[in-house]
């Protein structure tokens, strides 16, 4: 990242999308708290995104800076909140999805019913087996058709 006129200039903007599974024991304090370091840092690091949080998986897409994005997603797959991260999508953005949000966070009964479906399509995918051959591009035609439209509604605590 660098400056020019005391404004955070991007050098090249990158989304990484992942999703991992939740602890049995996830509670909502823990997902207030996730969000709240999460705004913080974010904000500092100029990163923006949203968090999908339906009882089994987490999905969580992270925008901003490449090298800023990779070091926040370092820092998240240490965490023991969650388990088995794994990327679906990663490439070069020409603008944010999310520009608004440090964190933005909704659950799946805020979406429509064409973005439930895809919620829902992805959830069997990944229990089903994430890795196995060919699922990889299949996922991340679900997340791009998930989060390709201005209908995503985001709650802010
Ligand atoms: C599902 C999930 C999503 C998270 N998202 C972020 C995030 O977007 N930004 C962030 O800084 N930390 C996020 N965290 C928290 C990080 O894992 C980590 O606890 C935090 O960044 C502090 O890291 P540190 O203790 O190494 O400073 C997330 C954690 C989980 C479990």
């Amino acid at each position: 990242m660098v400056f020019k006129n005391n404004k955070h200039v991007v050098n090249k903007l990158s989304q990484l999308i992942y999703v991992s599974h939740t602890q049995e024991d996830t509670t909502l304090e823990d997902i207030l708290s996730i969000l709240k370091i999460s705004r913080y840092n974010n904000s500092r690091d100029n990163i923006s995104g949203l968090l999908i949080y339906d009882k089994e998986i987490f999905l969580q897409a992270l925008e901003g800076d490449r090298s800023a994005v990779e070091r926040c997603y370092e820092r998240i797959i240490r965490d023991a909140r969650h388990g088995a991260p794994y990327i679906v999508w990663q490439g070069d953005l020409k603008k944010r999805l999310f520009p608004m949000w440090s964190m933005g966070y909704c659950t799946p009964s805020d979406l429509n019913d064409d973005d439930k479906k895809s919620l829902l399509a992805l959830t069997n995918l990944i229990a089903k087996d994430v890795r196995s051959v060919g699922s990889d591009l299949l996922i991340s035609v679900l997340v791009r058709v998930f989060f390709g439209g201005p209908k995503v509604k985001v709650i802010c605590n």
